[in-house]
């Protein structure tokens, strides 16, 4: 305990595990491919590897060394380092979309459960039916919010780090196989031209939101997660090192995710633009006609709801550091009292997939329903605002060369050289370019 009292990861390897455990998850298998059907497939994924290495991965730096700094939550890490009352508000504005994103997050959470069912007791129910049972819906969505308040309850270490041990191998493996099975499947070469072969044609204005969202949302930046999870490390910690390793592991998922969505899509016959229902519409296709399928589809669902879990985890623990850091509140009443607010919150995107049809005919900001809604709202625009106040922060307000004292800690001479080109994209490329993405989407070009 070398912080406060506040707890530390366990091992370097514990503190990659888990900040890896909080990225990989329903973003890269769930929200990454539907993100790429709905944006047009191989030119959007450009873009998106362009957001991650130029604009995700600095800011992954910036967070981890803030939190590291100040070992606060993201409203305390802020009032620590600067007298206004006004940068703080970007802490708040963190814990308020942790609290936004955990709410629809844990009703696709709550998806893989009901799948893990599914999958061991075939049902004729479409996904559809299955949506639109307010049962169900709201059946699987308490029962992940209850796990996750089991997890978070154990404390930093037992708690998160026990979790996202041996999950991203497991992952990536069953990822593999189905690559090869769906491979194999008739017109499955349209799938992976459609994801593999660029169209310039079809990025417009909103493509460039879409893959900033979905870098900040796939590793959990711009809500001071990455803030939160720096806190517990130790100075010894390589940040560069981690920070690369966890951007590396989450992309790689991603990419795999789609490479083993794609063919298949193409070959039973669903439309790449679907929507959130996507994977869950072509999964239980291709597991119905593959040799050990079931198994296979239930290990693969079981690894989606841990990947799931140690994101949920690390959703709710933003909030809840800031009310035992900011209002000594006791970890378990901060648990309980956000866990409370996320579930009154969550009942209306649990019930926008069919049961109220008024849910899910919003057309708010080209939203349908209020789950989609919440997802535009907290992951596309709250991250990415949020991602740039932090990287203004870092730079000017704290100062890139004091970021840079805190980032050298526990780092090799040969990373150390690379890390003015980390100081010229958090001064100059990244608060840029993400403000004209986010003026561009309010029409101001
Ligand atoms: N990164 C997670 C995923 O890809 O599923 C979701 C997430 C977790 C977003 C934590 C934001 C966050 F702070």
């Amino acid at each position: 305990m070398e912080n406060n009292g506040r707890g530390t990861w366990g091992s370097r390897i514990g503190f990659i595990l888990a900040a890896a455990g909080s990225a990989i998850g329903l973003g890269n298998i769930w929200r990454y491919p539907y993100v790429t059907g709905q944006n047009g497939g191989a030119a959007f994924v450009l873009l998106y590897l362009a957001c991650v290495l130029v604009i995700a991965l600095p800011i992954l730096l910036a967070e981890l060394s803030l939190g590291r700094h100040t070992t606060l939550n993201p409203v305390g890490a802020f009032k620590k380092l600067t007298k206004s009352k006004v940068w703080p508000l970007v802490g708040y504005l963190g814990v308020v979309t942790g609290a936004g994103i955990l709410s629809f997050y844990l009703v696709v959470a709550g998806w893989t459960l009901g799948f893990i069912v599914r999958t061991i007791i075939p049902s004729t129910e479409s996904f559809t039916a299955f949506v639109s049972n307010p049962w169900e819906e709201l059946g699987y969505f308490t029962a992940f919010l209850l796990l996750t308040v089991y997890v978070v309850l154990g404390g930093v270490e037992r708690g998160i780090e026990r979790w996202s041990k041996l999950l991203m191998p497991a992952l990536a493996a069953i990822l593999f196989l189905l690559i090869i099975y769906n491979l194999t499947l008739d017109g499955a070469m349209k799938g992976v031209e459609f994801y593999l072969n660029p169209d310039f044609s079809k990025i417009h204005g909103s493509t460039f939101l879409a893959a900033l969202g979905q870098a900040f949302f796939s590793l959990s930046l711009g809500m001071g997660t990455m803030i939160t999870y720096g806190s517990y490390i130790s100075k010894k910690e390589n940040i560069p090192f981690s920070a690369t390793a966890v951007a590396l592991s989450d992309t790689l998922i991603a990419f795999l995710a789609g490479l083993m969505i794609f063919p298949a899509l193409f070959a039973v016959g669903v439309e790449p633009t679907q929507g959130p229902s996507l994977v869950f519409e072509v999964l239980p296709r291709v597991f119905s006609t593959m040799p050990g399928g079931t198994l296979l589809g239930v290990l693969f669902f079981i690894l989606l709801a841990i990947a799931a879990l140690t994101s949920t985890v690390s959703l709710l623990e933003v909030p809840v550091a800031f009310l035992v850091d900011e209002k000594q509140w006791t970890r378990k009443k901060s648990v309980l009292v956000v866990s409370a607010l996320v579930f009154v919150l969550g009942v209306p995107s649990a019930l926008s997939q069919g049961y109220v049809p008024a849910l899910g005919e919003l057309n708010i900001f080209g939203q349908q329903d209020f789950l989609s809604l919440m997802s535009f709202l907290f992951s596309d625009l709250s991250l990415p605002l949020g991602g740039m106040f932090i990287c203004i922060f870092v730079a000017w307000v704290w100062g890139s060369r004091n970021a840079l004292e805190e980032i050298k800690m526990g780092t090799t001479e040969r990373t150390i050289s690379l890390l003015g080109i980390w100081e010229f994209l958090i001064r100059y490329v990244c608060p840029v370019v993400i403000a004209i993405i986010l003026l561009n989407v309010f029409g101001v070009f």
